[in-house]
């Protein structure tokens, strides 16, 4: 199966390198441009993994809301339309935070009700418009919820709260990016089409997660407070993974935090192995 991906960037990336796809080079800006590019990769799956953050988080898209609209909602409807024109499959990564509220794990079928967050509400149009064609064309969208990862990286759920060193206590649906793309490539190998919410089974409490950093890195300390202390607008929500998990066995997100936190660690020793051998040879 020959995979094209459009987003080089976190996800996008760990997709490709997963599923071994081939990027689409440069942005996707109109329907002809993407169009000739896709019919020139001839993939049999296009997946859009595209978001416009300002390089930061989901507050900072109130600075420049034009460029999040057209990248978050706009651009899924110019890899649809580039999709059904090559009669490929189309995969785009939505998001959990699309809800709010509660402990009752939601279903897809679930209307999304949380609207406080621009960026929440551009991955609502997004969805909207996707969703009735994924039953009619085979279009498979997947929601992401707090990204987890067993390696460095800005918005990942881990670099984050140690940087942070004060967290919410507040149970949360999590995607163990390990664990997201054997869902992904599992989804794709049985033709699957339609919504998903891809987390892991469970929720994750925040000092849960830090008290397994502290079990390998002792010295380290952290802080619980609420966010409306932090004074963030944020949604934590349960997501029901039932339906996925028919695909791909979801893993309890407690069964993974020591084998993440021990392999983060790992890979950030060899990194700075790796940089210093780099200094001393230069
Ligand atoms: N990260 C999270 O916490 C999270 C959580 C839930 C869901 N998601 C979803 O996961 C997907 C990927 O997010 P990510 O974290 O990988 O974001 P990311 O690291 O910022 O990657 C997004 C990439 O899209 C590129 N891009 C923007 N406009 C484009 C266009 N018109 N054509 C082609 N590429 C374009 C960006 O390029 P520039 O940087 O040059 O603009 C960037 O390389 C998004 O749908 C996001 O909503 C992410």
């Amino acid at each position: 199966m020959k995979v094209a991906i459009l987003g080089n960037g976190w996800i996008g990336n760990r997709l490709k390198d997963h599923l071994g796809g081939e990027m689409i080079p440069g942005k996707a800006l109109t329907i002809s441009g993407l169009d000739r590019i896709v019919s020139e990769m001839r993939p049999d799956v296009l997946i859009n993994a595209v978001t416009h953050n300002e390089g930061s988080n989901v507050d900072a898209c109130e600075i420049n809301p034009s460029a999040v609209l057209f990248a978050n909602s706009y651009v899924p409807l110019l890899a649809a339309e580039v999709a059904l024109r090559n009669k490929i499959k189309l995969v785009h990564v939505s998001s959990g935070c699309i809800y709010g509220g509660g402990s009752v794990p939601l279903g897809e079928d679930d209307p999304p009700n949380f609207f406080d967050l621009y960026y929440s509400r551009t991955k609502v149009y997004a969805e909207s418009a996707l969703v009735p064609l994924a039953e009619k064309f085979g279009f498979l969208v997947v929601r992401l919820r707090i990204p987890l990862d067993n390696r460095k990286h800005p918005r990942n759920l881990l670099t984050k709260l140690i940087s942070y060193r004060k967290v919410i206590d507040e149970p949360n649906s999590i995607t163990y990016l390990p664990d997201f793309l054997c869902a992904v490539e599992a989804l794709l190998r049985e033709d699957a089409w339609g919504l998903f919410n891809v987390v892991n089974d469970g929720t994750l409490r925040y000092p849960d997660l830090m008290e397994v950093y502290k079990k390998y890195c002792p010295e380290f300390e952290y802080e619980v407070t609420t966010l409306e202390d932090l004074g963030l607008t944020r949604t934590n929500i349960v997501l029901d993974s039932s339906k996925v998990s028919k695909y791909w066995t979801a893993r309890n997100i407690n069964w993974v935090l020591d084998d993440c936190v021990r392999e983060y660690l790992e890979r950030r020793r060899s990194d700075v192995f790796e940089a210093k051998e780099r200094t001393s040879v230069a």
